[in-house]
């Protein structure tokens, strides 16, 4: 079918135009929500063609630049199109586009780099200013106007509510089957009038499998029948098999010390390669029946619920490669049963995700010997992709693990450091940290306790002698014996890497 055959609703098949068409609506200094999370579902052919209208009314010397406002991150279409035509002033929430950090890292484009279940209140606040135009994508359009959302609902519930304008591109290539896959809680209120959530269990469906849009705010229908960007996961290597292994050592510790059941709790899994190795670990570990609660559905837990391991997944978008997406769409009456796609204010909403009890993992550059955590920055100024909602889950998770590779850039770099160069996730919320050298449980440790425990258990043998070097001279020289630091030397490992290329 069509892309135009799929807009049952006469007065929005009246509003068909071409994208070209579609981005005039768009002018200088909009505040635009667009859809995507990850590489799926954001609009594929708007972006593109505004980005080449920015770039000739540059190249004419005309001032033309846009605030953009997404799910997550999202594709090269949009992120990598407008970043190369210099067409952002500000982006936000989460971007892991090269040419996006390129910019932001040069000074060019502001970031905010927010937790993504405050974005839809922050704009619903007017915290960011006025949302002047949505560009969602769509899978179809009913009759009556209610729209199939496509492979992300991330923010597009509160663009199509809050902005003035709305521009619908019309996907023909995403699967039809997509529908009754959503569910879009329509329910939460600001405050002082929020109720409870009504959601106790992972795969529970509080909404409708449909967005809902006012149809006089609709300026403009785009047919497309473009695929959505997925990026292939590097299969799992010795280090990220050896992090899955300490993790599944001590979730079954936790489940012989009677703290996580047999079936464990919602697992939260992030972004990125090492996650997906864990996942892969999982599937082959002894643990049965077990539910995510997550934002991301990434491979492993696409093979996760193939072999019936897991039994149902709760995510805000799909994050497939482009031979998992191939199998997903295949047979979506089978998933169907299992996927439940909804708003990441649901998804990453810090009441649901203490209730549910999550298991949150998700990846870091470095941690200190206190267990501070930095996710976001290279080297401390630097931006890598965004805190996502790492700290959405790790704040209020049952548990909270964070992982990585215990060197980076083929050894050069420490992931375990005196004190790491930017915090997003504090001492008071990282209960795990593992590496492929091990595993440490911080969980009612003091500061020292948890140095001497991280130095032991989670630094590469090439660093592991100078971590204990300084912390055993900050035990002598710090003035206070808390945390003991040397603050001249504290930061003294980035500052030779910086010089020297090596820590
Ligand atoms: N210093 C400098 N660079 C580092 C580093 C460090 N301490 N640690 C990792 N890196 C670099 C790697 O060399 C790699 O660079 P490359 O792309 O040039 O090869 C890059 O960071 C990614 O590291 P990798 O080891 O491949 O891990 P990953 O794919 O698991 O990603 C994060 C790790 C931290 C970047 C990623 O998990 C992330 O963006 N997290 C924040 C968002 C989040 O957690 N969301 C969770 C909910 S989805």
């Amino acid at each position: 079918m069509t892309a135009a055959n799929r807009i049952l609703n006469p007065a929005l098949r009246a509003k068909l135009m071409s994208a070209e068409q579609a981005a005039t609506f768009i002018v200088d200094g909009d505040h635009v929500g667009m859809s995507g999370f990850t590489g799926s579902g954001s609009p594929k052919k708007v972006p593109l063609a505004l980005a080449k209208r920015i770039d000739a009314a540059h190249q004419a010397g005309q001032h033309f630049r846009i605030s953009v406002l997404t799910g997550a991150s999202t594709s090269s279409e949009l992120d990598g199109a407008l970043a190369r035509a210099n067409a952002m002033d500000m982006r936000l929430p989460y971007q892991s586009d090269p040419h996006c950090r390129q910019r932001i890292n040069a000074g060019e484009m502001d970031y905010i780099d927010v937790h993504l279940s405050h974005v839809a209140q922050y704009v619903w606040f007017g915290f960011f200013g006025k949302l002047n135009v949505a560009v969602v994508e769509v899978a179809g359009v009913l009759e009556d106007g209610r729209l199939i959302p496509s492979t992300s609902i991330g923010n597009n519930k509160t663009w199509l509510d809050q902005a003035d304008k709305v521009i619908l591109e019309v996907n023909s290539w995403q699967p039809e089957g997509l529908e009754g896959m959503h569910d879009v809680y329509y329910g939460t209120e600001r405050p002082p009038h929020r109720k409870p959530i009504p959601l106790v269990h992972p795969n529970d469906r509080i909404g409708t499998p449909y967005l809902h849009v006012d149809l006089n705010k609709v300026v403009a229908v785009v047919a497309t029948h473009d695929p959505d960007k997925a990026t292939a996961f590097t299969p799992p290597d010795d280090k990220s098999r050896a992090i899955a292994g300490h993790i599944l050592d001590f979730l079954q510790h936790e489940v012989t010390q009677g703290r996580l059941p047999p079936e464990l709790l919602p697992l939260q899994s992030g972004v990125g390669n090492i996650a997906n190795a864990v996942l892969a670990g999982l599937n082959e570990g002894p643990f049965e029946n077990l539910t995510a609660y997550t934002e991301v559905l990434q491979d492993g837990m696409l093979e996760m619920l193939k072999s019936g391991k897991l039994a149902s997944a709760s995510s805000a978008a799909l994050a497939l490669s482009p031979a998992a997406l191939a199998e997903f769409t295949a047979d979506l009456d089978y998933w169907r049963q299992r996927v439940v796609l909804r708003p990441q204010e649901i998804s990453n909403h810090p009441e649901l995700i203490r209730r549910l009890g999550i298991i949150a993992m998700n990846g870091m550059i470095e941690a200190d010997i206190y267990g501070n955590v930095n996710s976001t920055h290279v080297m401390g100024s630097s931006i890598m992709n965004g805190i996502g909602g790492s700290g959405d889950f790790a704040r209020n998770a049952y548990l909270s693990i964070f992982m990585a590779p215990s060197t980076a850039k083929g050894g050069a770099i420490s992931t375990i450091v005196p004190m790491v160069s930017h915090v997003d996730h504090t001492e008071h919320d990282v209960q795990v940290i593992v590496t492929d050298q091990g595993l440490a449980d911080l969980r009612g440790l003091s500061p020292r306790k948890r140095a001497e425990l991280i130095i032991e258990r989670c630094v590469h043998p090439s660093f592991r002698d100078l971590l204990r070097d300084y912390y055993e001279r900050a035990r002598r020289g710090a003035p206070g014996q808390h945390t003991p630091h040397l603050l001249d030397e504290s930061l003294s490992w980035h500052s030779r890497f910086v010089k020297t290329g090596h820590m």
